[in-house]
């Protein structure tokens, strides 16, 4: 091979790597050939010369949209960790979640304080591998540990496309995924899963079911500024946030939760213990960096004045997408998108308006497999029914960086039946 053909191989080995990761089994065999047929496209491309149409893949919600922001950052979000450092399996032995690096729950204090978005005082943190694992660790933590069947886990339509895949993959006798809360029915004890902002449509939600016997878990992986307005101080018991969507480090692999219950606290951090022996403390200890420099570009102390907090900067941002998106749906008009009513922001002091980290982009017209139709086009999206709605609908990703997006809004813009 030349050097040449090593570096497309290797290129295209990446992709379909990174492909592997992605959500939803029949999904993943689908775009691991649609992605391995692009790629030899490209390699032809490549080969002759040609120019063909690049696929512009939305599916996924890898939030690369702010690497610009923190390429500006430079240095200030670094951090160095020598190779004595962080050895012990040990963090905090006095906390219940013995794994927590002291700086990093100082921070998320910190940060949840400036942005007035949850309450901290009197909450347990509980340090996962993203939240992906915090959330089965409540579900670990919330399950009653000798019922004779698994506790349902619920959340109202359209869910998030990975709560019933991780739910179920390892077939608890636990829990078990029950679909729409709407649907639930009985008076067994349950758990109910509500996302605000919503992952795919971008509403805010409420628990649905509210019945004796049920708890819910609050995933509240968008409520920051740049997403939605921030209207209250969520005070609920048990809370997921992570450092994937708010700042868009998903690579770190850092999530936390905010728990009332000393009890509860105490099964999430059992359930990681079992299943990891704790969380990484480099990560830890870099996600405590990342969100100290946001917290300090809120309350803007020792920043030139002519830079922006990152939440201004990521509202900006978002606002320029999502004015930018209904402009080229209502050229084509051939789609519709939800429409988000302003409402006073605790945090950015005036009214502002969602935009939401996913378009819950509808096909009008007949048509009724829009990711199908989409594709045609190469526009690469997650087809409604993954979230348990209907296949007129997709979830595109709205964090994707630039070059992507103005390729998706142009392409768009120009699709006519
Ligand atoms: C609602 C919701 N919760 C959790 C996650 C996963 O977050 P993490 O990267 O922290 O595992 C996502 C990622 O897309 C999400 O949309």
């Amino acid at each position: 091979m030349t050097m040449r053909q090593n570096r497309l191989h290797a290129a295209m080995e990446e992709k379909q790597q990174i492909q592997e990761f992605r959500f939803g089994e029949k999904t993943n065999r689908r775009r691991t050939r649609t992605m391995s047929v692009a790629a030899s496209d490209q390699e032809e491309e490549i080969e002759e010369g040609k120019g063909k149409e690049q696929v512009v893949d939305l599916d996924h919600g890898d939030p690369t949209v702010y690497e610009q922001f923190w390429q500006k950052m430079g240095d200030r979000s670094t951090i160095v960790i020598s190779g004595w450092q962080s050895m012990s399996y040990l963090s905090d032995v006095g906390n219940i979640c013995w794994f927590l690096e002291p700086e990093f729950t100082k921070q998320v204090r910190r940060l949840h304080q400036s942005v007035g978005n949850a309450v901290t005082e009197d909450r347990h943190i509980v340090v996962g591998t993203g939240s992906t694992q915090l959330f089965q660790a409540a579900l670990y933590a919330l399950s009653p540990p000798d019922a004779f069947e698994p506790i349902s886990v619920v959340s109202a339509i359209p869910y998030y496309s990975s709560y019933p895949s991780i739910t179920d993959y390892l077939k608890s006798g636990l829990y078990k995924w029950a679909g729409d809360a709407y649907t639930l029915k009985g008076d067994e004890p349950y758990i109910e899963l509500v996302t605000s902002p919503n992952n795919p449509d971008g509403s805010i939600r409420q628990a649905v079911v509210n019945r004796d016997g049920g708890t819910v878990i609050h995933d509240l992986a968008y409520y920051w500024p740049q997403y939605t307005p921030i209207t209250c101080l969520a005070d609920h018991d048990l809370m997921l946030f992570t450092i994937s969507k708010c700042t868009g480090h998903a690579g770190i692999r850092i999530g936390w939760a905010l728990v009332k219950d000393k009890e509860v606290a105490r099964k999430m951090t059992k359930f990681i213990e079992l299943n990891t022996i704790g969380v990484s403390k480099d990560s830890q200890l870099r996600a405590a960096k990342i969100l100290q420099v946001v917290s300090h570009s809120c309350e803007q102390l020792g920043y030139p004045e002519d830079s922006e907090s990152f939440f201004k900067y990521a509202s900006r941002l978002m606002a320029d997408r999502w004015d930018r998106l209904r402009d080229a749906v209502s050229q084509s008009g051939l789609f519709s998108l939800p429409e988000f009513m302003p409402e006073s922001c605790n945090y950015a002091g005036e009214m502002t308006t969602p935009h939401p980290a996913f378009a819950w982009l509808k096909c009008e017209g007949g048509i009724e497999d829009c990711e199908n139709f989409l594709r045609g086009y190469n526009i690469l999206t997650r087809t409604g029914k993954h979230f348990g709605a209907q296949g007129n609908y997709v979830r595109v990703s709205m964090l994707d960086r630039e070059e992507t997006f103005d390729m998706f809004i142009e392409r768009l813009s120009n699709i006519r039946l």
